[in-house]
């Protein structure tokens, strides 16, 4: 089952872009297959991947209803992910999007067939920092939100803002069932205590939700982009890879307690089900007919 999940926090420069790439490289690394689709203008997880702006190679088309989500996809220098570009004309979208039919549904339906196919296990979006019609598209379509919010003194002003979104998106019937994936902290700068005190606040509200790894400042990370490179290929052991790989592994191990979770939940029906049919000798007079 492919699963859709949008990186998204309307504040700019929190590590979206960042957190999108090299989550989606060790999620692959780690033998699962992603498509990673850059839904910002800005294009950043597009060049960070080493890929050039192409006219026309963006999803803009297929959120105009032009041409399938599925002829935009492209290979990346990883063997199991897999991109759709970002590019200028993506810009546009803002606007276009906005006069047609059914505009907060449209990248939810040009994604269906590939959601449909079931070829991938995530779909992982890299939003724009605004709540635009782009950021709005991408939470009409997931199945789940992924937060990474900067260790610094407003991530909690954020955060507010981001809990609003939620509760309006799920009870306006946009997205009944969009869920929190997980929150994940970055730029954690360990000699301050502030990035402490963000981490203590941000999970006393959040909790669980809050990845137990955290992502320290790191300029390796930094500076990965301008190579075109995820931290994967560029240095594999510095800790900011170190950090994402442990926070691509607890995103594992969270989706197989879940599923675990979900399985128990529904375990005591299985076993009435799976019990044995009573024969007449053991049912009561007062046994419903069906029974006897
Ligand atoms: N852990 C980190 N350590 C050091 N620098 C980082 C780290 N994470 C991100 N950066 C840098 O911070 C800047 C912002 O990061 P990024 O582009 O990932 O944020 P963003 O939320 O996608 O930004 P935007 O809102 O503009 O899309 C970039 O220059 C990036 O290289
Ligand atoms: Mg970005």
């Amino acid at each position: 089952m492919t699963r859709v999940i949008a990186v998204a926090n309307q504040k700019g420069g929190v590590g979206k872009t960042t957190t999108a790439i090299n989550m989606a490289a060790y999620l692959s690394d780690s033998r699962k297959k992603v498509l990673l689709v850059d839904l910002d203008p800005q294009a950043n997880a597009s060049s960070g991947l080493g890929l050039e702006r192409i006219e026309g190679a963006s999803i803009y088309e297929a959120l105009v209803g032009e041409s399938p989500a599925r002829d935009k996809i492209k290979r990346t220098a990883l063997d199991r992910l897999d991109i759709i570009p970002s590019e200028v004309d993506l810009c546009g979208a803002e606007i276009d999007v906005a006069r047609l039919d059914r505009h907060l549904f449209r990248f939810r339906e040009a994604l269906a067939p590939i959601v449909a196919e079931g070829v991938y296990d995530y779909i992982l979006v890299d939003c724009p920092p605004s709540l635009g019609i782009l950021t709005m598209n991408a939470l009409a379509a997931a199945d789940t939100l992924f937060i990474p919010i900067q260790c610094e003194y407003y991530a909690l002003e954020g955060l507010s803002i981001i809990s609003h979104l939620l509760r309006q998106i799920r009870e306006s019937g946009t997205n009944p069932n969009l869920a929190i994936e997980g929150i994940l902290m970055t730029m954690f700068d360990s000699r301050t205590n502030l990035s402490q005190q963000v981490v203590t606040e941000v999970k006393s509200h959040f909790g669980e939700l809050v990845y137990e790894n955290v992502i320290p400042r790191s300029v390796r990370l930094s500076e990965s982009p301008s190579y075109g490179q995820p931290i994967i290929l560029y240095d594999d052991h510095c800790p900011g890879a170190k950090a994402y790989r442990q926070a691509a592994r607890e995103w594992i191990r969270r989706e197989k307690q879940k599923a675990a979770a979900a399985k128990a939940a529904t375990q005591p029906e299985a076993s009435i089900e799976a019990a044995p049919v009573p024969t007449p000798a053991d049912t009561p007079s007062a046994a419903p007919a069906s029974l006897s």
